[in-house]
Protein backbone atom coordinates (compact mmCIF):
# COMPACT_ATOMS: atom_id res chain seq x y z
CA UNK A 1 0.00 0.00 0.00
CA UNK A 2 1.42 3.62 -1.09
CA UNK A 3 1.21 6.19 1.26
CA UNK A 4 -0.95 8.37 -0.47
CA UNK A 5 -3.87 8.23 1.55
CA UNK A 6 -2.82 10.08 4.43
CA UNK A 7 -1.27 12.21 1.96
CA UNK A 8 -4.56 13.19 0.49
CA UNK A 9 -5.26 16.55 -0.08
CA UNK A 10 -1.85 18.38 1.05
CA UNK A 11 0.64 16.88 -0.50
CA UNK A 12 -0.33 15.19 -4.12
CA UNK A 13 3.06 15.31 -5.49
CA UNK A 14 5.75 12.48 -4.18
CA UNK A 15 8.87 12.43 -5.04
CA UNK A 16 10.49 8.76 -5.80
CA UNK A 17 13.72 8.90 -4.15
CA UNK A 18 15.11 5.42 -5.44
CA UNK A 19 13.62 5.58 -9.26
CA UNK A 20 13.97 1.86 -10.81
CA UNK A 21 15.50 1.68 -14.04
CA UNK A 22 12.69 0.14 -16.32
CA UNK A 23 14.48 -2.94 -16.89
CA UNK A 24 14.65 -3.46 -13.09
CA UNK A 25 11.09 -3.07 -12.06
CA UNK A 26 9.11 -6.00 -11.33
CA UNK A 27 8.01 -7.73 -14.53
CA UNK A 28 3.92 -8.49 -14.71
CA UNK A 29 3.75 -11.14 -17.11
CA UNK A 30 2.91 -13.65 -14.83
CA UNK A 31 0.15 -12.22 -12.99
CA UNK A 32 -1.31 -10.96 -16.50
CA UNK A 33 -2.58 -14.34 -17.40
CA UNK A 34 -3.77 -14.41 -20.59
CA UNK A 35 -7.14 -16.44 -18.81
CA UNK A 36 -7.79 -13.44 -16.89
CA UNK A 37 -7.63 -10.85 -19.48
CA UNK A 38 -9.81 -13.33 -21.82
CA UNK A 39 -12.37 -14.17 -19.01
CA UNK A 40 -12.34 -10.29 -18.51
CA UNK A 41 -13.03 -10.10 -22.06
CA UNK A 42 -15.35 -12.04 -22.78
CA UNK A 43 -17.35 -10.56 -19.49
CA UNK A 44 -17.48 -7.13 -20.99
CA UNK A 45 -18.82 -8.26 -24.47
CA UNK A 46 -21.75 -10.43 -23.02
CA UNK A 47 -23.06 -7.11 -21.18
CA UNK A 48 -25.90 -5.35 -23.16
CA UNK A 49 -24.92 -2.45 -25.04
CA UNK A 50 -28.08 -1.84 -27.13
CA UNK A 51 -26.73 -1.60 -30.18
CA UNK A 52 -25.88 2.24 -28.93
CA UNK A 53 -22.02 3.13 -30.92
CA UNK A 54 -19.87 6.29 -29.58
CA UNK A 55 -20.09 8.09 -32.98
CA UNK A 56 -17.80 11.50 -31.55
CA UNK A 57 -17.31 14.06 -28.90
CA UNK A 58 -20.37 16.31 -28.99
CA UNK A 59 -18.00 19.09 -29.70
CA UNK A 60 -17.25 17.82 -32.63
CA UNK A 61 -20.67 17.89 -33.95
CA UNK A 62 -21.33 21.48 -34.08
CA UNK A 63 -24.20 23.75 -34.88
CA UNK A 64 -24.19 24.74 -38.60
CA UNK A 65 -22.39 21.65 -39.79
CA UNK A 66 -22.76 18.37 -40.62
CA UNK A 67 -20.89 15.92 -39.14
CA UNK A 68 -20.27 12.47 -41.30
CA UNK A 69 -18.33 8.79 -39.84
CA UNK A 70 -18.58 5.29 -40.98
CA UNK A 71 -20.11 3.12 -38.17
CA UNK A 72 -19.65 -0.82 -38.22
CA UNK A 73 -19.90 0.11 -42.35
CA UNK A 74 -22.86 2.11 -42.43
CA UNK A 75 -22.62 5.77 -43.26
CA UNK A 76 -23.90 7.88 -40.58
CA UNK A 77 -24.82 11.63 -40.87
CA UNK A 78 -24.97 13.75 -37.93
CA UNK A 79 -26.00 17.72 -37.25
CA UNK A 80 -28.07 19.78 -35.09
CA UNK A 81 -31.21 20.84 -35.45
CA UNK A 82 -32.82 23.87 -34.74
CA UNK A 83 -32.98 23.63 -30.72
CA UNK A 84 -29.80 22.30 -30.50
CA UNK A 85 -30.69 18.70 -30.35
CA UNK A 86 -28.25 15.89 -32.22
CA UNK A 87 -29.73 14.51 -34.84
CA UNK A 88 -28.34 11.20 -37.04
CA UNK A 89 -29.05 9.00 -39.87
CA UNK A 90 -28.01 7.46 -43.10
CA UNK A 91 -25.47 9.21 -44.29
CA UNK A 92 -27.04 8.67 -48.65
CA UNK A 93 -29.39 11.09 -49.59
CA UNK A 94 -33.14 8.63 -50.52
CA UNK A 95 -32.87 10.76 -53.56
CA UNK A 96 -29.82 10.06 -55.56
CA UNK A 97 -27.06 9.29 -52.99
CA UNK A 98 -25.39 12.84 -52.37
CA UNK A 99 -22.97 12.49 -49.44
CA UNK A 100 -25.11 14.24 -46.80
CA UNK A 101 -21.81 14.75 -44.62
CA UNK A 102 -21.12 17.92 -48.10
CA UNK A 103 -24.70 19.49 -47.13
CA UNK A 104 -24.84 22.61 -45.75
CA UNK A 105 -27.23 22.94 -42.51
CA UNK A 106 -29.92 26.05 -42.47
CA UNK A 107 -31.93 26.68 -40.12
CA UNK A 108 -31.48 23.25 -38.55
CA UNK A 109 -32.02 21.10 -41.61
CA UNK A 110 -30.02 19.36 -43.82
CA UNK A 111 -29.89 20.78 -47.20
CA UNK A 112 -28.82 18.14 -49.82
CA UNK A 113 -26.23 20.07 -52.38
CA UNK A 114 -27.50 18.03 -55.63
CA UNK A 115 -30.79 19.02 -55.74
CA UNK A 116 -31.97 21.14 -52.46
CA UNK A 117 -33.88 18.23 -50.51
CA UNK A 118 -34.28 19.21 -46.79
CA UNK A 119 -34.23 16.62 -44.23
CA UNK A 120 -34.82 18.21 -40.39
CA UNK A 121 -34.23 14.62 -38.62
CA UNK A 122 -37.58 13.07 -39.15
CA UNK A 123 -38.79 10.66 -41.39
CA UNK A 124 -38.88 11.68 -45.24
CA UNK A 125 -38.81 10.46 -48.84
CA UNK A 126 -37.40 7.55 -47.73
CA UNK A 127 -34.86 8.50 -45.19
CA UNK A 128 -35.69 7.25 -41.66
CA UNK A 129 -33.38 8.82 -38.82
CA UNK A 130 -31.33 6.69 -36.58
CA UNK A 131 -32.01 7.22 -32.77
CA UNK A 132 -29.04 9.68 -31.31
CA UNK A 133 -28.41 10.45 -27.63
CA UNK A 134 -25.69 13.66 -26.44
CA UNK A 135 -24.73 12.80 -23.01
CA UNK A 136 -23.14 16.05 -22.98
CA UNK A 137 -19.70 14.68 -23.64
CA UNK A 138 -20.00 12.03 -26.17
CA UNK A 139 -22.83 11.79 -29.45
CA UNK A 140 -24.09 8.10 -29.62
CA UNK A 141 -25.75 6.66 -32.69
CA UNK A 142 -27.79 3.22 -32.51
CA UNK A 143 -27.60 1.02 -35.13
CA UNK A 144 -29.82 -2.15 -35.31
CA UNK A 145 -27.76 -4.34 -36.99
CA UNK A 146 -28.23 -8.85 -36.94
CA UNK A 147 -27.15 -10.71 -34.01
CA UNK A 148 -26.32 -7.19 -32.57
CA UNK A 149 -28.84 -8.35 -29.19
CA UNK A 150 -32.30 -5.97 -28.27
CA UNK A 151 -31.59 -2.36 -28.44
CA UNK A 152 -32.04 -0.34 -25.66
CA UNK A 153 -33.21 2.46 -25.13
CA UNK A 154 -30.28 5.02 -23.97
CA UNK A 155 -26.87 3.76 -23.92
CA UNK A 156 -25.14 2.64 -21.06
CA UNK A 157 -22.89 5.77 -20.00
CA UNK A 158 -20.81 5.77 -17.19
CA UNK A 159 -21.05 7.53 -14.00
CA UNK A 160 -19.04 10.59 -14.47
CA UNK A 161 -18.00 13.49 -12.60
CA UNK A 162 -20.71 16.04 -11.86
CA UNK A 163 -19.90 18.32 -15.32
CA UNK A 164 -19.63 21.54 -12.94
CA UNK A 165 -16.99 20.72 -11.07
CA UNK A 166 -15.23 18.75 -14.11
CA UNK A 167 -12.82 19.28 -17.07
CA UNK A 168 -13.41 17.32 -19.86
CA UNK A 169 -11.42 16.30 -23.12
CA UNK A 170 -11.86 13.77 -25.89
CA UNK A 171 -9.19 11.92 -27.89
CA UNK A 172 -10.12 10.53 -30.96
CA UNK A 173 -7.72 7.43 -32.83
CA UNK A 174 -8.23 5.13 -35.26
CA UNK A 175 -6.24 1.88 -35.89
CA UNK A 176 -5.97 -1.32 -37.72
CA UNK A 177 -7.94 -3.73 -35.57
CA UNK A 178 -11.54 -4.37 -34.09
CA UNK A 179 -13.01 -3.31 -31.20
CA UNK A 180 -12.18 -6.22 -29.23
CA UNK A 181 -8.45 -5.89 -29.26
CA UNK A 182 -8.98 -2.19 -27.91
CA UNK A 183 -11.33 -3.70 -24.87
CA UNK A 184 -8.19 -6.96 -24.44
CA UNK A 185 -5.66 -3.71 -24.60
CA UNK A 186 -7.65 -1.89 -21.80
CA UNK A 187 -8.57 -4.89 -19.69
CA UNK A 188 -4.54 -5.60 -19.30
CA UNK A 189 -3.57 -2.69 -16.91
CA UNK A 190 -0.28 -4.80 -16.81
CA UNK A 191 0.96 -3.37 -19.61
CA UNK A 192 1.15 0.15 -17.41
CA UNK A 193 4.26 0.63 -16.20
CA UNK A 194 6.28 -1.42 -18.73
CA UNK A 195 4.95 0.04 -22.59
CA UNK A 196 4.21 3.38 -20.88
CA UNK A 197 7.11 4.00 -18.74
CA UNK A 198 7.06 7.92 -19.73
CA UNK A 199 3.25 7.90 -17.62
CA UNK A 200 3.04 5.35 -15.00
CA UNK A 201 5.32 4.14 -12.86
CA UNK A 202 4.88 1.35 -9.94
CA UNK A 203 1.95 -0.10 -10.92
CA UNK A 204 0.62 -3.10 -8.87
CA UNK A 205 -2.97 -4.67 -9.81
CA UNK A 206 -4.48 -5.40 -6.20
CA UNK A 207 -7.67 -7.06 -7.23
CA UNK A 208 -10.89 -7.14 -8.92
CA UNK A 209 -12.77 -4.33 -9.05
CA UNK A 210 -16.55 -3.90 -8.19
CA UNK A 211 -17.33 -1.26 -10.80
CA UNK A 212 -20.95 0.05 -11.52
CA UNK A 213 -22.59 -3.29 -11.69
CA UNK A 214 -21.81 -3.89 -9.01
CA UNK A 215 -20.51 -7.60 -9.98
CA UNK A 216 -17.78 -9.45 -8.41
CA UNK A 217 -14.93 -9.64 -10.30
CA UNK A 218 -15.70 -7.73 -12.96
CA UNK A 219 -12.80 -5.56 -13.73
CA UNK A 220 -9.64 -4.55 -11.83
CA UNK A 221 -8.21 -2.77 -9.06
CA UNK A 222 -4.68 -0.68 -9.88
CA UNK A 223 -2.63 0.93 -7.17
CA UNK A 224 0.05 3.00 -10.14
CA UNK A 225 1.68 6.67 -9.98
CA UNK A 226 1.20 8.97 -12.61
CA UNK A 227 4.86 10.60 -13.61
CA UNK A 228 4.28 14.41 -13.93
CA UNK A 229 8.02 15.62 -14.21
CA UNK A 230 11.25 14.17 -13.47
CA UNK A 231 10.85 11.63 -10.69
CA UNK A 232 7.64 13.69 -9.50
CA UNK A 233 4.44 11.26 -9.01
CA UNK A 234 0.94 11.11 -8.58
CA UNK A 235 -0.23 8.07 -6.70
CA UNK A 236 -3.58 6.57 -6.99
CA UNK A 237 -5.58 3.65 -6.68
CA UNK A 238 -7.69 3.00 -9.87
CA UNK A 239 -10.71 0.57 -11.13
CA UNK A 240 -10.79 -0.73 -14.71
CA UNK A 241 -13.98 -1.99 -15.64
CA UNK A 242 -16.06 -2.74 -19.14
CA UNK A 243 -19.89 -1.64 -18.28
CA UNK A 244 -20.88 -2.26 -22.21
CA UNK A 245 -19.17 -4.82 -24.83
CA UNK A 246 -17.10 -1.55 -25.98
CA UNK A 247 -16.52 0.51 -23.42
CA UNK A 248 -13.74 0.53 -20.49
CA UNK A 249 -13.94 2.84 -17.64
CA UNK A 250 -10.67 3.84 -15.55
CA UNK A 251 -11.91 5.60 -12.20
CA UNK A 252 -9.84 7.02 -9.80
CA UNK A 253 -11.33 5.57 -6.62
CA UNK A 254 -8.62 7.36 -4.04
CA UNK A 255 -5.96 9.93 -4.17
CA UNK A 256 -5.65 13.06 -6.21
CA UNK A 257 -8.43 13.63 -8.74
CA UNK A 258 -10.55 11.05 -6.86
CA UNK A 259 -13.74 10.21 -9.67
CA UNK A 260 -12.13 11.36 -12.08
CA UNK A 261 -12.58 9.02 -15.07
CA UNK A 262 -11.03 7.71 -18.37
CA UNK A 263 -13.68 6.00 -20.68
CA UNK A 264 -12.45 4.47 -23.86
CA UNK A 265 -14.63 3.34 -26.39
CA UNK A 266 -14.13 1.30 -29.32
CA UNK A 267 -16.22 2.13 -31.77
CA UNK A 268 -15.88 -0.06 -35.45
CA UNK A 269 -15.69 1.61 -38.35
CA UNK A 270 -15.31 -0.88 -41.53
CA UNK A 271 -13.04 -2.80 -43.39
CA UNK A 272 -10.16 -0.78 -45.47
CA UNK A 273 -8.95 -1.50 -49.12
CA UNK A 274 -7.06 -4.50 -48.17
CA UNK A 275 -10.16 -5.92 -45.78
CA UNK A 276 -8.63 -5.01 -42.87
CA UNK A 277 -11.20 -3.96 -40.35
CA UNK A 278 -10.57 -0.38 -38.38
CA UNK A 279 -11.70 0.97 -35.39
CA UNK A 280 -11.71 4.53 -34.04
CA UNK A 281 -11.07 4.83 -30.03
CA UNK A 282 -13.32 7.23 -28.99
CA UNK A 283 -11.78 8.53 -25.30
CA UNK A 284 -13.48 10.80 -22.89
CA UNK A 285 -11.22 11.99 -20.07
CA UNK A 286 -13.44 13.24 -17.17
CA UNK A 287 -10.69 15.10 -14.71
CA UNK A 288 -12.44 16.24 -11.48
CA UNK A 289 -11.35 17.67 -8.15
CA UNK A 290 -11.77 18.27 -5.03
CA UNK A 291 -8.46 20.70 -4.86
CA UNK A 292 -9.18 24.92 -4.33
CA UNK A 293 -6.92 25.02 -7.64
CA UNK A 294 -8.86 23.03 -9.69
CA UNK A 295 -11.33 26.21 -10.01
CA UNK A 296 -8.45 27.91 -11.81
CA UNK A 297 -8.30 24.61 -13.70
CA UNK A 298 -12.05 24.47 -14.55
CA UNK A 299 -11.42 28.09 -16.17
CA UNK A 300 -8.12 27.46 -17.81
CA UNK A 301 -10.08 24.42 -19.86
CA UNK A 302 -9.79 24.84 -23.15
CA UNK A 303 -5.99 25.35 -22.87
CA UNK A 304 -6.07 22.11 -20.65
CA UNK A 305 -7.98 20.36 -23.70
CA UNK A 306 -5.02 19.96 -26.12
CA UNK A 307 -2.39 19.02 -23.34
CA UNK A 308 -5.26 15.78 -21.85
CA UNK A 309 -5.17 14.92 -25.78
CA UNK A 310 -1.87 15.13 -25.98
CA UNK A 311 -1.18 12.85 -23.32
CA UNK A 312 -4.06 10.42 -24.46
CA UNK A 313 -2.48 10.46 -28.23
CA UNK A 314 0.39 9.94 -26.64
CA UNK A 315 -0.27 6.59 -24.87
CA UNK A 316 -2.76 5.45 -27.34
CA UNK A 317 0.64 5.55 -30.42
CA UNK A 318 1.71 2.72 -28.25
CA UNK A 319 -1.67 0.53 -27.47
CA UNK A 320 -3.19 0.70 -30.17
CA UNK A 321 0.11 -0.62 -31.91
CA UNK A 322 -1.00 -3.69 -29.24
CA UNK A 323 -4.61 -3.84 -30.13
CA UNK A 324 -2.89 -3.71 -33.75
CA UNK A 325 -1.23 -6.56 -32.74
CA UNK A 326 -3.47 -8.18 -31.21
CA UNK A 327 -5.76 -8.31 -34.49
CA UNK A 328 -3.05 -9.62 -36.52
CA UNK A 329 -1.77 -12.56 -34.56
CA UNK A 330 -5.83 -13.24 -33.73
CA UNK A 331 -6.82 -12.89 -37.40
CA UNK A 332 -3.73 -15.60 -38.26
CA UNK A 333 -4.87 -18.13 -35.45
CA UNK A 334 -1.45 -17.32 -33.54
CA UNK A 335 -2.63 -15.37 -30.59
CA UNK A 336 -0.84 -17.21 -27.41
CA UNK A 337 -3.03 -18.18 -24.38
S1 LIG B 1 -29.25 13.62 -54.41
FE1 LIG B 1 -29.96 14.76 -52.78
S2 LIG B 1 -31.52 15.95 -53.57
FE2 LIG B 1 -30.83 14.78 -55.24
FE1 LIG C 1 -1.94 1.21 -22.29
Amino acid sequence: MTDHRARRGRYPLRLRRDAVPWERQRPTWREARPRLIADALRRAQARPGGEWYVLAASRDIRPGRPFGRTVAGVEVVAWRDGGGRLRTGPGACPHLGAPLKDSPVRRGALICRWHGLALDGTAFAGWSPFPAYDDGVLAWVRLARAGGGPPLERPVVPVRPHPAGAVHAVYTGVGRCEPEDVVANRLDPWHGAWLHPYSFVDLTVVGPAAGDGGGAADGFTVEVSFKVAGRAAVPVRAEFTAPAPRSVVMRIVEGEGQGSVVETHATPLGSDAAGRPRTAVIEAVIAASDRPGFVIARAAAPALRPLIRAAAARLWRDDLAYAERRWELRSRGALPG
